[in-house]
């Protein structure tokens, strides 16, 4: 119950008193945290704040024009967009290990941002001195301890602890005391859209790990454009008992490229293609989740569009594995 307005004024003073006329980087990844730490930065120190958006190629269907349009268009954030696609997907050529694959989009990302970060550092004097990160206090509780006891890595995330010690920066967290929906309250306050606040969460590997076994830029073409008619679908689908529509009833919503070909018909003809599974879970803490029972209504007029529209695909399943055993994510 605290007051919105006097919390963001409040922020806003602790980071100029911070920062004072330095220069401050952060790296914007599209996600909620990130995102609203970039707003409440760009609020109080405007031009100061540089964002570094690294798209690995692996992002949904035009998400990084939205997140350009979003902070340069209508917050006028200074915004690096790096194209490393290429490096990426190069990198990832060949490989189909889960594990294996994780390892080297979390590499690669803190190569692509450590590089652009000591070029913003290297301006003299006027250099960076500061890197934002959107640390949220569920984030900084995990670091603390129940991480360390876990004795199996099922899945190893992105890890950029380290990184400011890495780049000689100072570390600028502002987000360190909320909890998620305090946070989504904050960017909602900041004049961030609704709908990207609320957003399903998305794992920094992206379709990496939503492409079963080796990447390819085909599989990811495919995938971009099936999982953008599922997530349409779910917006557009309004459940009347609760007037909420399937988006918002799911924790988190999702399509998986699955690089098995099966038979199909189409018209006169015969059709050899790829299939996808369609996955959505609800949960409250994401260590546990049941999949959705969804309307056969939706899932129906889901893979009617996506086969009829994604040519290439000609096959559309439906997850029925809760967590445990199954993981949220394939991989
Ligand atoms: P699993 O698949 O382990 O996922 O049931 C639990 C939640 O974590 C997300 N996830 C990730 N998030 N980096 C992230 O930031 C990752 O490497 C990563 N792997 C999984 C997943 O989307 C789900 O919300």
């Amino acid at each position: 119950d605290w007051i919105m307005g006097d919390y963001i004024s409040e922020a806003v003073e602790k980071i100029r008193a911070q920062v004072g006329s330095e220069e401050v980087i952060l790296g914007l990844s599209g996600g909620v945290d990130s995102s609203v730490a970039a707003a409440l930065i760009h609020r109080a120190i405007g031009d100061q704040l540089t964002c570094v958006f690294v798209d690995h190629g692996l992002l949904r269907l035009n998400e990084g024009d939205m997140v350009m349009d979003m902070f340069v268009g209508k917050l006028h954030a200074k915004v690096i967009r790096v194209d490393a696609a290429d490096q990426f997907l190069g990198h990832l050529a060949g490989v189909s290990d889960p594990e294996a694959k994780r390892k080297i989009i979390g590499r690669e990302f803190v190569e692509v941002f450590k590089a652009e970060a000591a070029k913003l550092k290297g301006e003299g004097a006027k250099g960076a001195k500061w890197l934002a990160q959107g640390t949220i206090y569920p984030d900084v509780i995990e670091s603390g301890g129940a991480k360390s006891k876990k004795a199996v890595t099922i899945k190893s995330h992105h890890n950029v602890g380290g990184l400011p010690e890495q780049l000689g920066l100072k570390l600028l967290e502002p987000l360190r005391e909320l909890f998620k929906d305090e946070v989504r309250e904050l960017g909602v306050a900041l004049g961030l859209p609704y709908h990207m606040v609320y957003r399903h969460p998305f794992p920094g590997p992206g379709l990496g790990v939503r492409i079963l076994g080796e990447v390819k830029k085909v599989y990811a073409d495919l995938l971009r454009r099936a999982d953008a008619i599922f997530i349409e679908e779910l917006r557009n689908f309004i459940d009347p008992e609760t007037g909420k529509s399937w988006y918002d009833l799911t924790s988190q919503a999702f399509t998986v490229f699955l690089p098995v070909k099966s038979v199909g018909v189409m018209g006169d003809g015969r059709t050899y293609d790829y299939v996808v599974a369609l996955r959505a879970v609800q949960t409250s803490d994401f260590m546990t989740a049941d999949w959705a029972e969804l309307p056969y209504a939706l899932l129906k007029k889901v893979s009617g569009r996506i086969i009829n529209e994604v040519r290439g695909i000609n096959r559309v399943t439906y997850d029925v594995s809760s967590k445990p055993p199954a993981t949220i994510e394939w991989e």
